[in-house]
């Protein structure tokens, strides 16, 4: 088994920006960092209502990230366009609601099929990978492998947000049986959406699993990891006073 990678979905450190509307934090100090630190990518998600991730920030991400650059977008012309003068390494396409908390449910492969195989020539024809999120369902798998697409990220947000034992271990086989369609049919595996601490260790033997995309536990932890240095630093200005 090769070693998983790991790509760090830095849009909440843009969250924690758009909040004061200032500079600070800045997405794309966080992802130097991350990959500093091990990361072999950077995700961002560029949303139709630009909640978090901004178009400066996607440019600026473009010039200093060193491994893979993973843009996930929805099946919107507005973002197909950026993202093609952005020319990042891979794609990801997500469904995208307006009213949502954060991304819900796979992609309905099925129902916009003709879209994406368009969207997966247009990528191809400028070298850039293209993943397509969905439920670990056989028909995405078979659908996403149709369309010409070279990864599926399975969306593990069901087996994470499940609570007790059984619906765990159901969730946990849905993944792997469709992560082990997928290498049976030759298109490559990522997965990710709600992964944290607890929950990322069992599922790192499915079936060729390459990439984890994970956000929000990294940069909900960095606030308290990073705590006692942020007030130790404003300590010693605030001692120096005098
Ligand atoms: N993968 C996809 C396709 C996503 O939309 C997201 C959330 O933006 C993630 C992974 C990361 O999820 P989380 O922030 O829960 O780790």
């Amino acid at each position: 088994m090769s070693q998983v990678q790991l790509c760090v979905n830095v849009d909440h450190i843009a969250t924690l920006r758009q909040a004061r509307g200032g500079n600070e934090p800045d997405p794309v100090q966080g992802a130097i960092i991350c990959e500093e630190h091990g990361a072999a990518g950077i995700t961002v998600h560029l949303r139709e209502d630009r909640r978090h991730i901004q178009d400066h920030d996607v440019f600026a991400l473009r010039k200093v990230i060193k491994g893979k650059f993973n843009l996930e977008m929805a099946l919107s012309d507005e973002i197909i366009e950026i993202a093609r003068k952005l020319k990042p390494d891979q794609i990801t396409i997500v469904p995208e609601k307006r009213q949502e908390i954060t991304t819900e449910g796979g992609l309905d492969v099925k129902t916009n099929f003709k879209r994406i195989c368009e969207i997966v020539s247009v990528f191809h024809s400028e070298n850039i990978l293209v993943s397509l999120f969905i439920e670990p369902e056989e028909e995405a798998v078979m659908l996403s492998k149709e369309s010409g697409a070279d990864f599926i990220e399975l969306h593990t947000g069901a087996y994470c947000n499940a609570k007790v034992k059984d619906t765990i271990d159901k969730e946990k086989v849905r993944l792997f049986h469709a992560a082990s369609i997928a290498t049976n049919i030759g298109i490559r595996v990522n997965a990710g959406h709600g992964l944290n601490y607890i929950n990322t260790a069992p599922i790192l033997t499915m079936p060729g699993l390459e990439e984890l995309n994970i956000g929000h536990s990294i940069i909900s932890r960095s606030i308290f990891t990073g705590l006692a240095n942020a007030v130790s630093e404003m300590m010693q200005i605030i001692n120096k006073k005098k």
